[in-house]
């Protein structure tokens, strides 16, 4: 039999809950090193193409689908057709789930340590930026506290994914996001009025030299789109099952799209003119943010106090991510597997923090996990790379070819059209759906494979 789902409590609590899991990490330690890496302004403007473009369509795919099927990422599939082979694409994004967890805890992790750090007066006297790239080398190699950390991340998300839905998300998301909003303008403020290099940083992060894009940048650019909007693993699909028929999709869709992308775009103001004034390389990797916010906030009087709120705040953000990131395998063990709740959390965070391990261990602790054979990249940039972008890509590309052919555009339009009877957008929609994201994807798959350079 089946038991009535629970709901969030309230329109607004739904948007904070989304707003939460697409806030975090993504866009204030992903998104700057990616841009960093990528060749900046060029990236910057290729991922704002894909937000709209295919992020806000794709979106809307995920959560109609969830709010129809009222089913977790796999249990959607096999109810619009059952039996088919189309249950992998939900199998994928549950594995995605484990595998995306398993290394952003370890980041998490490395915040918490930071905020101690910060309050312990670390960051009160900066000699010189080679001080904060050895504070970082030094704290990411030690194998201890990286797996130590790790291992508390996980276990907080396990805590709040066992109290079950609107109870634990929702309570955390809603007061403490506005105060993030907040340290960031003030970061953003006083790294635009750090004086010299703050002009290179502008030039670097917002004026495109378009000779940076390839094939490669393209699908990072869609892979960070995705990823900072939590989409392509069914986690939307997983929220969406969650909210109640009367709820407007597109506008809370909108809302969430745009506030994810405000926040990336604010983190990337502040990092680069202070990374440039300081004479940092933008393409520093997994540490970029953690070399360059200790320096903005050493230059804003009570900075300490900032800074440890700061790191206490993103950390918060990423639990509210990693909450998501767990929420879809525990959703489709209760459903399909018909676990307990406690017991599908206990056995999913466990899986994720083994296989967290050799991120936490590939910062310098393991020369192995440090330099792959072959990729020459860290365990943690591989899994970054193959799960953050690859999976999600190819998740989406199903996705919006199972909602635009298989399930139909016709019974998603109905489904939207449920809270929105206006549906302006429905032509575009379909459009962006059926041919504009697939192809899209097909074709920058197919270069890139044809250049052999996946990492
Ligand atoms: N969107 C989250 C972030 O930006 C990460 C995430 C990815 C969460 C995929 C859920 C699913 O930090």
């Amino acid at each position: 039999m089946q038991e009535s789902r629970e709901l969030w409590n309230n329109k607004i609590g739904f948007i904070m809950a989304a707003a939460g899991s697409a806030i975090g990490l993504g866009n204030i330690w992903r998104f700057p090193y990616m841009t960093g890496q990528n060749g900046g302004a060029a990236f910057v403007l290729t991922y704002v193409i894909f937000v709209v473009l295919i992020g806000f369509a794709a979106m809307l795919a995920e959560l109609s689908l969830g709010r129809r099927t009222n089913k977790n990422a796999l249990g959607a599939f096999t109810a619009v057709v059952p039996g088919t082979k189309w249950r992998y694409v939900g199998g994928l994004g549950i594995f995605t789930g484990i595998a995306i967890l398993s290394f952003y805890s370890v980041i998490a992790g490395w915040t918490v340590g930071y905020m101690f750090k910060t309050i312990g007066g670390v960051f009160s006297h900066i000699p010189n930026a080679q001080y904060l790239a050895d504070v970082f080398t030094g704290f990411s190699a030690n194998p201890v506290s990286a797996i130590l950390l790790h291992g508390l991340f996980i276990f907080l998300t396990v805590f709040v994914v066992m109290g079950g839905v609107s109870k634990g998300i929702e309570r955390w998301s809603r007061i403490l996001m506005p105060l993030l909003f907040a340290i960031l303008l003030l970061l953003v403020i006083r790294a635009l009025t750090l004086g010299a290099g703050v002009k290179e940083g502008l030039a670097f992060y917002l004026k495109p030299d378009f000779s940076q894009i390839n094939a490669g940048t393209i699908l990072m650019a869609l892979g960070q789109a995705l990823f900072s909007l939590s989409l392509g693993m069914g986690t939307m699909i997983t929220y969406g099952s969650y909210i109640s028929k009367s709820d407007n999709l597109v506008s809370s869709a909108a809302s969430v799209a745009f506030f994810d992308t405000l926040i990336a775009l604010m983190a990337g103001l502040a990092i680069f003119p202070a990374l440039f004034a300081n004479g940092l390389n933008p393409a520093g990797g997994a540490g970029l943010v953690f070399m360059v916010f200790p320096m903005i906030f050493e230059k804003i009087p009570g900075g300490m106090i900032f800074g440890a709120g700061f790191f206490i705040l993103l950390s918060i953000a990423a639990l509210t991510s990693t909450i998501s990131l767990l929420e879809v395998p525990v959703s489709y063990l209760i459903d399909e597997r018909k676990w307990s709740r406690k017991i599908a959390a206990i056995a999913a965070g466990v899986l994720a923090f083994i296989l967290g391990i050799p991120s936490a261990i590939s910062q310098g602790a393991s020369d192995f996990f440090s330099n792959l054979p072959l990729i020459h990249i860290s365990f943690l940039d591989f899994m970054n790379i193959a799960f953050g972008n690859y999976a999600l890509t190819i998740g989406s590309f199903f996705i919006a070819l199972f909602v635009g052919w298989k399930w139909g555009i016709k019974n998603a339009v109905k489904e939207v059209e449920d809270g929105n009877p206006v549906f302006g957008y429905r032509k575009m929609w379909s459009f962006t759906l059926r041919f504009l994201a697939p192809i899209c994807i097909l074709i920058t798959m197919i270069y890139l494979a044809w250049t052999g350079n996946f990492f």
